[in-house]
């Protein structure tokens, strides 16, 4: 049989098949295998010859995590545990247009006060990127400054000694290596580039940082396929038409992988937004319905988000259920609940859940005030005003602790909150009696779903809205705690 000299590998996740198909059987997306040809043929098993022998060492010594340097961008430290580690590999993805070459440009200008940082680019010219650094306000930081997309005259430039603190690639899906045939930002030329750029960095002792762009449509291989040859995989994401970006941390070897980084998109470039917390809230009314506010965590700090849902009637079979900013899974299981522990049926409806500000929600403790979200735009009753919401629902409908209650009851005293509805049994007593002395915060402890659903009122048929005498008794029921 004739050795098969091509495979077809997706360009999303990086799986291979000997087969083309329009769908990855590895990740399922569509439209996103590629031909690629089989590099030379790998050589079988270990052969004669003996290797050099390996040194051992103790679990105690000096790390290159004690050598961790701050940018001076505190946001962008944060997420990465405190500062980057020489030696290491960070890669940054994102949708195109996000503001990832914003942000690094930005982080290698801090950087330049302390240690040289080279930037090269393979998507823009020289003066793009000055004209980008003027725009900033940093055309005076001394970052060397290089177009090329070449690895092997990458390598051949910075393989020497060198005092080099950062090497920023943007982006890696431009670069190649010319000892592959495959076209630049096939998975194999990504994954050649990143290895050869990455051993560079470990063997020259400084931090090389990819960039790379999240694509939908496959043509060029996604950041995935290189997250477990890095140390560090950042997010940058949030949506184009709101001003606020966020920096994930999805892989850290050296730190926390819950932390974000809160940025402002301005005409001078990225701001960094220290106190988050109010944030994501939209400009509150009292008689909204629908909308509930969830004291949230996200990594050391506590935030404030809003969450929108609408309930509209559907002629369709399968009525429609659209999430922006939380876990579509996740919904589908809190509509189940609240059907089938407090006989509240929206199988007939339309579902749109919204979280404000374009950020995204992961925590579980949000589930309370998805509910009251819910609740709310169902019964066309407003939660009760100046009220926070969170904990998590069990499949029961019985509402669990979350962690750090304090620090978000804090928070929501601190932006003038004085409700929060959560979790029954915690918080304790003590901390009750703390939570008023503070900030007046009064606590409505729920135990089951069913008692965040009856203050609401009983089911209005469809179409007519909630009378006041119902958002009144929520509110007497609610205050009464
Ligand atoms: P960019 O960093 O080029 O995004 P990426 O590298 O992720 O593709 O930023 C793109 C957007 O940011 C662009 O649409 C313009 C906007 N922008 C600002 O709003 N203010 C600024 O100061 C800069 C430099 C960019
Ligand atoms: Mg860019």
């Amino acid at each position: 049989m004739a050795r098969q000299t091509s495979r077809f590998v997706c360009q999303a996740c990086g799986a291979s098949f000997t087969k083309w198909s329009g769908r990855c059987e590895g990740c399922g997306s569509w439209n996103t295998i590629q031909e690629e040809a089989i590099e030379a043929a790998a050589p079988r098993g270990l052969g004669r010859r003996r290797g050099r022998s390996i040194a051992f060492a103790g679990l105690q010594g000096v790390s290159d995590t004690a050598r961790r340097r701050p940018t001076g961008i505190a946001e962008f430290d944060r997420v990465c545990g405190g500062g980057i580690v020489p030696g290491s590999g960070i890669l940054v993805g994102g949708d195109p247009g996000i503001g990832k070459s914003t942000l690094l440009l930005q982080v290698a200008a801090a950087l330049a006060r302390e240690a040289p940082c080279a930037y090269i680019s393979g998507e823009e010219a020289v003066d793009q990127v000055r004209m980008r650094a003027e725009r900033l306000g940093l055309e005076s930081a001394s970052i060397q400054l290089a177009v090329a997309t070449a690895v092997r005259d990458i390598v051949s430039t910075l393989d020497r000694p060198d005092d080099l603190g950062l090497l920023i690639i943007d982006s890696i899906q431009t670069m190649f290596v010319d000892t592959l045939e495959s076209a630049p930002g096939t998975v194999a030329q990504v994954r050649a580039s990143a290895q050869a750029l990455i051993g560079l960095a470990k063997r020259r002792g400084f931090t090389v940082v990819l960039v790379g762009h999240v694509t939908k449509e496959g043509l060029i291989a996604g950041p995935k396929v290189l997250e477990h040859m890095v140390d560090t995989v950042l997010y940058f994401e949030g949506d184009t038409s709101h001003q606020f970006r966020v920096l994930r941390a999805v892989k850290n070897r050296f730190g926390p992988t819950d932390e974000i980084g809160v940025f402002e998109m301005t005409d001078a470039g990225l701001k960094e937004v220290a106190n988050p917390s109010a944030l994501f809230l939209s400009d509150q009314r009292d008689d909204v319905t629908g909308a509930s506010v969830f004291a949230g965590i996200e990594g050391s700090r506590p935030l404030l988000v809003e969450i929108q849902s609408l309930i509209a009637p559907s002629h369709l079979p399968t009525p429609r259920r659209a999430v922006v900013g939380w876990d579509a899974g996740r919904l589908a299981m809190i509509l189940a609940v609240l059907e089938a522990r407090c006989g509240l049926s929206l199988s007939g409806t339309e579902v749109y859940l919204n979280v404000a500000g374009g950020l995204r929600i992961g925590e579980p403790a949000a589930d309370l005030a998805v509910a009251a979200a819910l609740v709310s735009a169902a019964r066309g009753v407003p939660v009760p005003p100046k009220t926070v919401v969170f904990g998590e629902i069990g499949l029961s409908g019985e509402i669990r602790a979350v962690s750090r209650t304090e620090a978000r009851l804090k928070e929501a005293a601190k932006l003038g909150f004085t409700r929060a509805i959560a979790p029954q049994p915690s918080p304790p007593a003590e901390l009750r009696k703390r939570g008023r002395a503070e900030g007046a915060m009064e606590i409505v402890g729920i135990a089951h779903v069913r008692d965040l659903v009856e203050p609401f009122g009983a089911e209005r048929s469809r179409g007519e809205h909630g009378t006041g005498q119902a958002a009144r008794r929520t509110r007497e029921v609610a205050s009464h705690g």
